[in-house]
């Protein structure tokens, strides 16, 4: 991407641009550190030391934080969290920052349980698309997987966004070795039947257990091979850009899967990502070491040009990547629940 300045957007030295020369367009933005699964990769079944409520930003100051994103060339938004669902002003907050003046294309993630009775109501209020998290089609498996049994919700939730037509509704899947892997090729012939988008994501060492082993990871090349060895013929589609899926048009038709191999394949050279957590903090990657507290200076009484210093000084400082397979790697503080996945 080039540091174009557009008629009514940004100027080039306003926007959100990197030591690396990576233009960032695309906000993640977490609701809440809180959920009600309890993923084993994701959080300990007694759940975490979540974020005090005064701590949260509000609504009004989230919707600032945004716009003031959307002026640094911010176009896409995700909200995600935690659960995002959880978060009894969701569909307001939707609304709001689809009433932004440069309102950005908004989408969400979630695990899908409370998302059947709302699907409609966030499409109404502006959302554009889900991804809905879901690893197995076993009641069991599901079971194990988040402490919860909870798969029949899940799978509501995906058929009612479906047919409320947040469109294409995408299903992530995180593949576990001797848990779930077996099901890739199960999983993807359910979601062609559904008329869902699956995508296969590499596990990160994100995890508040500490429990990632990279030898126990499914990669990107493992999964690949196992839907050939299941009778698949998948054909690289060169779509990628900044997305971190690769895709691939499955049996020559126009149904595709992804994969997103953050681990092995890698896709910083090409990120556009930064993220705002529940509680304020600005970050420039899911692994960076630091980040800033937009909250402090927000409630501060700081002015917009304040805040958006501080918001390009961080993206500037961005690291080129997140270095999971360098000796020196270490673990963010925060876990993937608590800045937004
Ligand atoms: C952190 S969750 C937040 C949104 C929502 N609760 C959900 O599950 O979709 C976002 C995505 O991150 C994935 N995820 C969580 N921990 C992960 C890890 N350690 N490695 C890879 N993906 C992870 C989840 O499977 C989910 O698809
Ligand atoms: S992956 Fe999503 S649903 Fe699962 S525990 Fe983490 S935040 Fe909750």
């Amino acid at each position: 991407m080039t540091v174009d300045a557009s008629p009514d957007g940004p100027t080039a030295q306003d926007r959100l641009v990197d030591r690396f020369g990576r233009v960032h367009s695309d906000l993640r933005v977490s609701l809440t550190d809180r959920c009600n699964l309890r993923c084993t990769y994701c959080m300990p079944a007694e759940g975490l030391a979540w974020i005090p409520a005064p701590d949260l930003l509000a609504l009004d100051e989230m919707v600032r934080v945004v716009r003031l994103g959307t002026e640094l060339g911010i176009t896409e938004v995700r909200l995600t969290g935690g659960e995002p669902l959880v978060r009894p002003d969701v569909v307001e907050i939707i609304g709001r920052l689809t009433g932004l003046p440069r309102a950005p294309r908004l989408s969400l993630t979630t695990n899908g349980l409370l998302l059947a009775a709302l699907a409609r109501p966030l499409l109404e209020a502006g959302l554009s698309r889900v991804n809905v998290s879901c690893d197995t089609l076993s009641r069991e498996t599901f079971q194990r997987l988040t402490l919860r049994d909870r798969l029949t919700d899940v799978l509501d939730g995906i058929a009612a966004a479906r047919d409320a037509g947040l469109h294409p509704v995408k299903v992530n899947t995180v593949l576990m070795r001797g848990v779930n892997d077996h099901e890739a090729a199960p999983m993807l012939r359910w979601a062609l039947e559904q008329g869902v988008q699956l995508r296969f994501i590499e596990q990160m060492p994100l995890d508040p257990q500490q429990g990632w082993n990279r030898a126990m990871m499914v990669t990107r090349a493992e999964i690949l091979d196992r839907l050939a060895r299941d009778g698949f013929h998948l054909a690289p589609l060169d779509v990628r850009g900044a997305a971190p899926a690769e895709e691939f048009a499955v049996d020559g038709g126009r149904a595709t899967v992804g994969i997103v191999g953050s681990v092995t394949n890698p896709f910083c050279d090409a990120c556009d990502r930064v993220r705002l957590t529940a509680d304020g903090h600005w970050r420039s990657c899911l692994f960076a070491q630091e980040e800033a507290d937009l909250r402090s200076l927000v409630r501060g009484g700081a002015d917009d040009e304040a805040v958006k210093a501080v918001m390009r000084g961080e993206v500037a400082r961005k690291q080129r990547g997140h270095g999971i397979d360098e000796p020196a790697f270490r673990q963010p503080d925060r876990p993937m629940s608590a800045i937004g996945g």
